[in-house]
């Protein structure tokens, strides 16, 4: 009997911790709270407005400090400061009626204060570990400064170099994409919500928003529900699949609808396909913007969306102002209210704010955990890891540390270039530039002459555009001739020439788009001078794109891409440039040779006239006559200061039976004289499909460290579940036959081994 007794109080203690329990309570909770709510303070819940007005004070007299009392506010966002922030939640929970917290949300893209490379570099790093703790001090620091929600991770799949968006996500591959929206949605969220330095994910731009028609933001998206599903969906699915807690539409529309009034994503997929349990958000004025799309007035608009299954509204209004008339008019139903408010206020429940509104308003950590000496030295490691080393002739790089560097160009002494797009919270005048930072590695040990050499733009209105938000560089009145003679009198002198060009920050990100993915003419011109005075010069490439470099491939003998390295980019520059770290980031994004073959990416499909192994041009097959189909740097690549050899591909079996496990291996061999990392990649071609299948597709990747002359064997397993696509009836499955296991150091450069499988 007591045992009995015993059981069940283990039962009941046990139930009281499940998530069913913790649901039922949540549901309880909020029920009660929702009774006491007035048809306008649910439409308030759903209300994000721009929070441009608001200064630590004024929260009380301004318009939006007036709303707020009134219950017509949900959350807010990109207000930066612990302080303000805590005042504009004492309006919320003091003077409104039913005090309900607000949620504060923020850009905190790659870092906070602390910022990390633009996500396009951090994923180069094929790192997860790395990539996860990024996200984790992004938190941390975030939530220690007021934020409870971040807009972040951007997931959105990326072909096309034109679009500066690209430089925000992860790349052009879904099974890699999918392994780092994971990663960051674990850094920032953790595994308990309700800490005070976790925060909130909103996984972005959903969906499809990284296809926009040649590459032009916010354009129109088309492709087939097959593209959708196997290409451009998975990594937003693994993120809900992760427990992202939001999520954000995208402007584009999908299938001539706009993503914000899309029932078929919102709902269809979303929910029921996914089972997605946290809240739709807009993007900026997503709702007003479908007016423009011609779907309507901004009643029927807002209407649209609700119905869709967007939750909250940003910046627009749309909700705030019409939802009541649409109610009446019996155009949505207060169930649907009432479902996007109930949303909202389970994602505050499960941060914890009901019970703690002030809980990320610690100013005392505030001062203590952003932008700590610990932080800034794993952002200097990370930074350097996403670096990918395109070419390295004669072994130039690493530099020595002695007798005279000329370090050349617009990029070698600007701070506020290095954080990159979208970091909102850091401080520009702080972030470590390159010259110093070389300066510091150095000592007294080598001479470093710097010159300015050239403007990012010839054209000053070029330079405007992409030197917006504080990017610009110190006003120089030099003409270029003027800065160009300064720099090849001081390139002069040295032995060896250290070139910092690209782009400038702002020319990739938001409403960056790019016909001509070239190094600025001005800086080319620069770069081709530098090249003349015989002098070795190694290329240290900043861009939030992959830009089109056949020439400087051929005629520069070094080239370092390091993106934009974040806070700390000088000093991981620095590391790499003098060899302290052996480079070892590989690309995400194909490089293509010249911008008309864009969209290119690795994972294509055969075609039924495909160019020859290794050809360039054949009469009535698929092919450009100028250029060959091969990008410049593939998918994958990256060189390091050693040398890796793969041996064949062993596999465990050549013929498996249904869902047995392969194991493929190879052995990989340091054969250089420096210890370093290699990332080992596998890819795998379905040989025959009821659907047209990729050439390759990436299904698991290692990085490794080695030793030098170290050899080590690695080894994937692979099983029926890495085989499965969307057949032609959008059912995820495997199908029978023979695939090509391969692996290697790039999409490239691979070897392989068949396998046959059946059911
Ligand atoms: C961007 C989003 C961003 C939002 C809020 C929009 O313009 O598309 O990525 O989260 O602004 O700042």
């Amino acid at each position: 009997m007591q045992s009995v007794q015993r059981l069940v109080t283990a039962f009941l203690i046990l139930f009281a911790f499940s998530a069913e329990a913790q649901d039922a309570k949540m549901k309880t909770f909020i029920d009660a709270l929702m009774k006491k709510m007035t048809l306008e303070e649910k439409i308030g819940q759903l209300n994000l407005p721009g929070s441009g007005d608001i200064v630590t004070g004024q929260a009380k007299s301004s318009d939006i400090g007036k709303k707020i009392r009134e219950g017509k506010v949900g959350g807010l966002f990109n207000i930066k400061g612990v302080e303000k922030i805590r005042d504009v939640q004492r309006v919320a929970v003091e003077e409104s009626r039913m005090k309900i917290p607000l949620l504060f949300g923020m850009d905190v893209i790659h870092g906070y204060q602390t910022t990390f490379p633009i996500p396009l570099g951090l994923s180069c790093s094929w790192d997860m570990n790395a990539i996860e703790q990024s996200a984790r001090i992004a938190a941390t620091e975030a939530s220690a400064d007021g934020i409870c929600w971040t807009f972040s991770p951007m997931v959105d799949i990326a072909r096309d170099a034109r679009w500066g968006r690209i430089a925000e996500g992860s790349g052009e591959d879904p099974y890699l994409g999918s392994a780092i929206a994971q990663a960051m949605v674990r850094g920032y969220q953790g595994n308990d919500l309700t800490k005070n330095n976790t925060i909130m994910a909103c996984v972005k731009h959903y969906a499809m928003y990284g296809a926009a028609e040649a590459g032009r933001d916010y354009n129109t998206t088309d492709m087939s529900r097959l593209r959708m599903f196997n290409e451009y969906l998975p990594p937003y699915k693994a993120a809900v699949d992760a427990g992202a807690g939001s999520i954000m539409a995208s402007f584009n529309e999908v299938d001539g609808i706009p993503a914000t009034g899309s029932k078929f994503l919102m709902t269809d997929v979303l929910r029921r396909q996914w089972g997605f349990k946290g809240f739709v958000v807009t993007d900026y004025t997503g709702i007003n913007e479908m007016i423009d799309h011609g779907m309507g007035d901004l009643q029927q608009v807002s209407a649209l969306a609700l119905k869709a299954g967007i939750n909250m509204d940003m910046v627009g209004e749309g909700f705030l102002t019409t939802l009541t008339k649409s109610l009446k008019e019996g155009k949505i139903t207060l169930k649907e209210i009432d479902d996007a408010c109930r949303l909202i206020l389970e994602a505050k429940y499960k941060l914890g704010l009901f019970d703690d509104p002030y809980k990320y308003c610690d100013v005392q950590r505030s001062k203590t955990d952003v932008y700590t000496d610990a932080n800034r030295r794993t952002a200097r490691r990370i930074a350097a890891e996403s670096f990918v080393l395109l070419k390295n002739n004669n072994s130039i790089l690493p530099l020595k540390k002695t007798g005279t560097i000329a370090l050349i160009g617009p990029l070698a002494d600007s701070k506020a270039n290095m954080p990159g797009t979208w970091s909102v919270a850091t401080d520009l005048s702080k972030a470590v530039a390159v010259k110093p930072a070389m300066e510091n590695a150095v000592g007294a040990n080598a001479n470093i002459l710097y010159a300015k050499g050239s403007s990012f733009e010839a054209d000053p209105e070029l330079e405007k555009r992409g030197t917006m938000f504080g990017r610009e560089l110190q006003p120089d009145s030099r003409s270029n001739a003027e800065l160009l003679a300064e720099a090849l009198q001081v390139a002069n002198q040295a032995d060896v020439i250290v070139a910092t060009l690209g782009e400038a920050s702002e020319m990739s990100g938001e409403s960056s788009s790019r016909t001509n993915i070239e190094i600025p003419q001005v800086q080319k011109d620069l770069l081709g001078a530098l090249l003349k005075t015989g002098k070795p010069v190694v290329l240290v490439l900043f861009t939030g794109r992959p830009l089109a470099l056949a020439w400087e491939q051929k005629n520069v003998p070094a080239i370092l891409n390091v993106w934009f390295g974040g806070s700390e980019a000088g000093d991981a520059i620095a590391d790499v440039l003098f060899g302290d770290v052996n480079p070892s980031g590989k690309l995400t994004t194909s490089f293509p040779q010249n911008v008309g073959q864009v969209p290119i990416y690795y994972a294509h499909k055969n075609t039924g006239r495909p160019l020859g192994e290794g050809k360039w041009f054949e009469k009535f097959r698929s092919n450009y006559l100028d250029v060959s189909n091969d990008p410049l740097y593939p998918f994958g690549y990256g060189l390091s200061y050693t040398t890796f050899s793969y041996s064949d591909v062993k596999l465990s079996s050549a013929s498996l039976k249904g869902n047995q496990t392969l194991t493929a291996s190879v052995t990989v061999t340091n054969t250089g004289k420096r210890d370093g990392k290699e990332t080992v990649q596998l890819y795998i071609r379905d040989l025959v499909g009821s659907i047209t299948r990729p050439v390759k597709e990436l299904k698991g990747f290692q990085k490794i460290s080695l030793k030098a002359g170290e050899s080590r064997t690695v080894t994937f397993s692979i099983t029926p579940n890495d085989l499965k696509f969307y057949n032609g009836d959008l059912k995820y499955d495997w199908e029978p036959g023979e695939f090509s296991i391969m692996i290697g150091a790039s999409s490239r450069d691979v070897k392989s081994a068949n396998v046959n499988w059946v059911k």
